[in-house]
């Protein structure tokens, strides 16, 4: 077959020669001028048929050139429309180039509005701030705004050490008072008034590490307090009356600087003034429980002999330091309105012990009426908690937590199966819930407790109690508790008391079982 493609394709003068070469069907030498003119007349058909294949291959070819020019005139019409596009596009990143000026120009805008607010309201809330603003300045009368600018009460004119960064408020009594004389408690009654509104007072003291008003009092057989009835106390920023003249005590014992220091002189009393004798005394001290100052009333009596002298002298109110940020964190939707919030909606808020959700309208002024509305709390937990755990054979080890075997849940890892101790991840309120079998055999009188235990303490007992039991008997232990926990708090469960031959009974049924978990987070514990 190969050979007879290579003679066809051999011109014909010289096939004469070659078809000795070519053909593999040699034919005999008579039958050879037939032969010969077969062979041409074939060559002849497929050279016929050669040129018409030329032909053809030739009109597809034009065709193709055809086809080629109208898809380049396609293209250049494509190219026309994507120019366009290209312009329309161009002309978009113009205006959008625009836009964008515009929007900066008018943030620009409203920075220039806020800092005109600023030139209003740009107060210090305290003298600390105003320090830290400027360590340059000098001690001085200053204009500081503590419940913050635009809401609450106007600002106030306070004296600021600059050396300690001190706010020091003055009041209409500072110099000192003789009580005169009267008997009964309280007979001797002093308001004092502030240079400055109860609410901005409160708001200093609160955005203040620390606060402090000195008290002194001179006496001559003048006691605040004789033979257990109190003659003498103060009043706070909320009115409640107090009997301490020194220091930070808000359990409502009386006493004075001497009484904490342990150097009074009648070692049974509290306060110098109080020894029943007559001679000049003094008590001096300073109150530095800032939760309840400044002191806005001074009571005194028992100073109704001749002889009998009590004067007062009421310091400054001061505060210095700032608190830490968390103190700073909104509660109400006027601190949000004051840290810059606009928009009406809901806003979270730091409550007490928990987040809390509002509404804030700030279409409306922090008086009126809607201005804020109260949600609820907010379920915030930072951990999830939660366990339950089983036994699965008998127990009966005195004097240790009861171990478990394996968890159902065990989120969190608070729950130790192995020493059966439970440490709380988180400071919150807690839920534990505890059933179990008790297990007796024959004996006239058996028992077995089971306690809840917390850092060691018992916070529960869960009793059975058996007599005269002739055959194995079962019964049920059942204990339930909510707990306040604060972080690291251990929990667990413990025999508490038994009898002998008794066992907290279980086996491949699990009757024994221990859950837990956060009901509540005390959100603000960690801050
Ligand atoms: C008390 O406040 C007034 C303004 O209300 C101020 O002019 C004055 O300086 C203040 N006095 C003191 C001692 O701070
Ligand atoms: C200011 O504070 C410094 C440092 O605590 C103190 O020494 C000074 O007496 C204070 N000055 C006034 C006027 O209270
Ligand atoms: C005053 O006592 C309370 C309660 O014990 C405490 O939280 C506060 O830090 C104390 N303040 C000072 C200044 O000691
Ligand atoms: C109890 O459960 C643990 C963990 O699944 C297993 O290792 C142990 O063999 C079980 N004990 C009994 C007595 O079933
Ligand atoms: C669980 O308690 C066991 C025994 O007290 C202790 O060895 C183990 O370290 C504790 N596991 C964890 C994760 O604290
Ligand atoms: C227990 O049995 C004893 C003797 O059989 C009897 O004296 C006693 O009263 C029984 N106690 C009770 C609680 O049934």
């Amino acid at each position: 077959m190969s050979k007879k493609m290579i003679c066809f394709s051999i011109p014909t003068y010289v096939i004469s020669v070659l078809f000795i070469f070519c053909s593999s069907v040699t034919p005999s030498f008579g039958e050879f001028p037939l032969f010969l003119a077969g062979k041409l007349r074939e060559l002849e058909v497929k050279l016929e048929t050669n040129a018409n294949s030329q032909e053809k291959i030739n009109i597809l070819l034009v065709n193709k050139v055809g086809e080629l020019e109208k898809k380049v005139k396609q293209l250049e019409t494509n190219l026309e429309q994507y120019k366009e596009i290209r312009k329309d596009l161009e002309f978009k990143v113009t205006e959008l180039e625009a836009e964008v000026q515009l929007r900066y120009k008018v943030y620009q805008i409203q920075e220039k509005i806020s800092n005109l607010n600023g030139i209003r309201s740009g107060i210090p809330r305290t003298c600390t701030e105003l320090r830290e603003a400027d360590p340059s300045l000098a001690s001085g009368i200053y204009s500081i705004d503590p419940d913050g600018e635009g809401v609450g009460g106007d600002p106030i004119y306070v004296y600021c050490n600059m050396t300690s960064g001190s706010t020091i408020i003055s009041h209409d009594s500072e110099s000192s008072y003789d009580v005169g004389h009267c008997y009964y408690p309280g007979c001797y009654s002093r308001s004092i008034n502030y240079n400055a509104s109860m609410g901005q007072l409160k708001a200093l003291a609160k955005l203040s590490a620390e606060c402090h008003q000195s008290i002194k009092y001179d006496c001559y057989y003048a006691p605040f307090e004789f033979d257990k009835v109190p003659y003498a106390w103060w009043n706070d920023r909320d009115g409640r009356t107090k009997y301490f003249w020194a220091g930070n005590n808000t359990d409502g014992i009386h006493t004075c600087q001497c009484g904490i220091n342990g150097n009074c002189l009648d070692n049974s009393l509290k306060c110098n003034c109080d020894t029943a004798a007559p001679i000049q005394l003094v008590d001096e001290g300073y109150i530095t429980d800032k939760r309840v100052l400044p002191v806005t009333v001074l009571n005194f009596g028992r100073t109704h002999l001749e002889t009998t002298t009590g004067i007062h002298t009421l310091g400054r109110f001061e505060c210095s330091g700032s608190m830490p940020f968390n103190y700073l964190l909104p509660t109400s939707c006027k601190d949000l309105l004051f840290s810059g919030h606009t928009l009406k909606g809901f806003y979270s808020v730091m409550g007490f012990e928990m987040m809390e959700t509002v509404y804030c309208n700030f279409a409306k002024l922090p008086e009126d009426e809607g201005f804020e509305t109260w949600i609820g709390y907010t379920d915030v937990k930072s951990a999830s908690v939660h366990f339950y755990v089983q036994r699965n054979a008998s127990f009966s080890a005195g004097g240790t937590p009861i171990p478990f075997d394996f968890a159902r849940v065990n989120m969190g890892n608070a729950m130790n199966l192995t020493s059966g101790v439970f440490t709380a991840p988180r400071t919150g309120v807690y839920f534990f819930s505890f059933t179990g079998t008790a297990q007796f055999t024959a004996s006239p009188s058996v028992w077995l407790g089971i306690g809840l235990y917390l850092n060691g303490g018992q916070m529960g007992l869960s009793w059975i109690e058996e007599a005269n039991i002739t055959a194995r008997k079962l019964g049920t232990l059942g204990l339930q508790s909510t707990l306040n926990l604060k972080k690291g708090d251990q929990v667990w469960l413990k025999i508490s008391d038994m009898a002998s031959a008794v066992s907290l009974f279980d086996d491949d049924h699990h009757h024994t079982h221990f859950t837990g978990f956060m009901l509540e987070e005390e959100t603000f514990a960690s801050l």
